[in-house]
């Protein structure tokens, strides 16, 4: 399995998705301010991953804490937690991994300084643990949606790279092409940050499933030629109504799939559901550089001070959504209903 990220004695471990899929090579973040900066620059990206980054980030910033009281402690702990979560404002499993930490420090205060430190270590090596055993759970629970033989859409990377390893919409395609269904894959490319062309085909094509690339723009056309059969994305964002923000072009290919009356499911561990927003129009939508718009690897496409727009994500509204998979069982509509139901199922 890809190692998007593991804890080692020299610091974080990432493979640098910014370089693949050309270059297969790793960067070892030593603090929290370089992994808070792996998270911006995408080294490291999609939700569930970024969500391992933050606990792994906090427990290396308390583990490197000169601290010597717990007041101390916790100023740095507190700092450490800003500069991580002033990275990326729309994936709300970022957050997550940050309170999971931050909970878990309180809970340990009683103990000596050391003992916190390495509790606070061994944590963030059971979120990782945790998200690749989440991912398989919610691969069993998805794969009897998808047909036994056909082509499943996907947009994005919602795959092993996007989390500590299998994925989640990927994830859902490998347990189901583990149980015996014939799939093939139509990966879309992605505008503009590419990780449907970069990412996807690369770890699809890594595992021998049959993947397609396609540019966004020939989605519409695939399905009116009847060549998809199911669309399965992940998300960043899930609101308690059931609107899922998940990266730009999502909506574009939910509204085409309702039109073509083909499935639209959504992959995603109970973290990425946010019942304390309402809908998706609260979801903070992070804005990109606009050079990820006028300039392709490096090379300029555009007119020079050409107004751009560049929101990395979009929303669609949850009656697009055919069902949500999670690792706790499948969620239909009504959500304001199904989705509670799951959240505080344990
Ligand atoms: O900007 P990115 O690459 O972090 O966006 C990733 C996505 O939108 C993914 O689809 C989402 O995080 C789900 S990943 C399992």
């Amino acid at each position: 399995m890809i190692k998007t990220l593991e804890w080692t004695e020299a610091g974080v471990r990432f493979i640098d998705q910014t370089k693949l899929p050309t270059e297969e090579v790793y960067v070892t973040c030593k603090n929290s301010e370089e992994i808070a900066d792996a998270i911006r620059t995408m080294i490291v990206r999609g939700a569930p991953a970024i969500g391992v980054a933050a606990a792994m980030g906090v427990a290396l910033g308390a583990l490197q804490s000169k601290a010597t009281t717990l007041s101390e402690f916790e100023r740095d702990i507190d700092r450490i937690c800003k500069v991580i979560a002033d990275t990326r404002p729309t994936a709300v499993n970022l957050f997550w991994g940050i309170r999971r930490m931050r909970d878990k420090f309180d809970q340990l205060r009683p103990l000596p300084i050391d003992k916190i430190k390495s509790e606070l270590v061994a944590e963030a090596q059971r979120v990782l643990a945790e998200d690749i055993a989440i991912n398989q759970a919610m691969g069993r629970n998805g794969a009897a949606l998808l047909p036994s033989t056909g082509a499943v859409l996907t947009h994005c990377n919602a795959g092993a790279l996007a989390t500590a390893g299998y994925g989640t919409a990927l994830g859902v395609i490998r347990a189901a092409v583990e149980s015996g269904k014939k799939l093939s894959v139509f990966a879309d490319e992605t505008r503009p940050f590419l990780q449907g062309a970069r990412l996807t085909a690369w770890e699809l094509m890594k595992d021998g499933i049959p993947t397609t690339l396609i540019a966004d723009n020939t989605a519409g056309a695939m399905m009116r030629l009847g060549k998809i059969d199911a669309v399965i994305v992940g998300a960043d964002r899930i609101a308690a109504n059931g609107d899922v923000a998940n990266k730009i072009g999502t909506y574009t290919v939910a509204v085409l799939a309702k039109e073509h009356a083909i499935p639209f499911y959504v992959a995603a561990p109970i973290s990425t559901i946010d019942l304390n927003t309402l809908d998706g129009s609260r979801i903070p939508i992070e804005q990109r550089a606009t050079t990820e718009v006028t300039h392709l690897a490096g090379r300029q496409i555009a007119p020079d001070d050409v107004h751009v727009e560049n929101p990395a994500f979009d929303v669609t509204p949850s009656e697009y959504v055919t069902a949500i998979i999670t690792e706790r069982g499948v969620a239909h509509a009504p959500y304001l209903e199904s989705l509670p139901k799951l959240v505080n199922a344990n």
